[in-house]
């Protein structure tokens, strides 16, 4: 008796598998996180994320124009913020002449027709590292809500297509999604970051924006009274299901691989795009462990993509985003 079903037949060569293969990757799928810095002519590497960098305006737009030339269509940007203009009022995030609002004049003025996506929190200006104020210990909610409005409402001014809150306060996308109404901005998007977790894989991003939480008398030392516990899923659902009420667009899960059940629970369970953020960790794991020879560096990154969008990612923030394009071809 021999199978009459073989599996195999369908793994043949690579041009059968090529047919039916269920997820292939293409430039439409990414959207490429960039680090902006004050300054002129800098392209800063970062220490603990290797071959990715910051960059000063005047050399964001050359880098734009070069993404844009990859087919690579969507841009979501942070800023590094100058230890002078951090506080514990988060007023400079809506300064209109900030470092955000003229790094998306920069990248509209060099690609027209790049998507811009912004992030919409306040840990970059914030004296003690933090996404919101803090008082008595505690990071204040509905304070910091407040300035994540407003700041929003100076991001789509300044000509941001999408905001991207990556802040965990309650009720947030409510309230920009309510200043923008109220100001005419309809068409402005909200990608909302709607399961993050509270994850260690954080911190080479943390080093790219000297944005980690000080270490000091009364300042919460962790985000965990805000960032989702990672022992949770079916909070996430619940944490998706508001922001979708409150009027998020795209909604995320974020970090990426060790997440997939979580983005494939909401992929199943609500109709709107989902972005995964694979993230500053899982990049610095990868090029570590193959600058030690340990993994093959590029087959690694294909397979970890590949299956963040096999798990029901429609849309993927990653730092690989350029060298996977190169890398196809596409
Ligand atoms: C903070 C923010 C973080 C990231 C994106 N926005 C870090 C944090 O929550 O401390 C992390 C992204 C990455 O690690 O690549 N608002």
């Amino acid at each position: 008796m021999y199978p009459l079903i073989r599996n195999r037949r369908l793994r043949t060569n690579e041009s059968i598998r090529s047919l039916v293969r269920e997820t292939v990757l293409s430039p439409n799928d990414f959207l490429v996180p960039i680090f902006v810095v004050e300054g002129k002519n800098i392209k800063d590497e970062i220490a603990s994320m290797p071959n990715y960098f910051r960059y000063s305006l005047d050399l964001l737009e050359k880098e734009v124009k070069e993404l844009w030339s990859l087919g690579l269509k969507s841009v979501l940007l942070f800023v590094k913020v100058e230890d002078k203009l951090k506080d514990n009022t988060g007023k400079e995030t809506y300064n209109p002449d900030g470092l955000m609002q003229r790094a998306i004049k920069t990248v509209k003025h060099a690609c027209p027709d790049m998507l811009v996506m912004t992030d919409v929190a306040f840990d970059p200006y914030s004296a003690y590292g933090h996404d919101g104020i803090v008082q008595n210990g505690r990071v204040r909610n509905d304070e910091s809500v407040e300035v994540l409005a407003k700041m929003s409402l100076s991001h789509a001014q300044a000509g941001a297509d999408f905001l991207a809150p990556s802040d965990m306060m309650d009720g947030r996308i409510l309230a920009i999604r309510e200043i923008l109404e109220g100001s005419g901005y309809t068409d402005t998007g909200i990608m909302s970051y709607s399961a993050k977790y509270a994850s260690a894989f954080y911190g080479p991003f943390r080093d790219a924006l000297d944005s980690a939480p000080v270490d000091a008398q009364d300042i919460p030392k962790d985000k965990k009274t805000y960032q989702m516990d990672f022992a949770n899923r079916s909070e996430a659902i619940k944490e998706t299901e508001m922001d979708i009420n409150e009027g998020a667009d795209i909604v995320m899960v974020k970090p990426g691989l060790c997440y997939l059940d979580i983005v494939r629970d909401i992929k199943n369970t609500f109709n709107v795009p989902v972005a995964v953020y694979q993230v500053s960790g899982e990049y610095a794991m990868v090029k570590a462990a193959a600058e030690k020879g340990w993994l093959d560096h590029d087959a690694v990154m294909l397979e970890q993509i590949t299956a963040i969008k096999r798990a029901g990612a429609d849309v993927i923030a990653s730092y690989f985003a350029k060298d996977v394009v190169k890398l196809l071809g596409c």
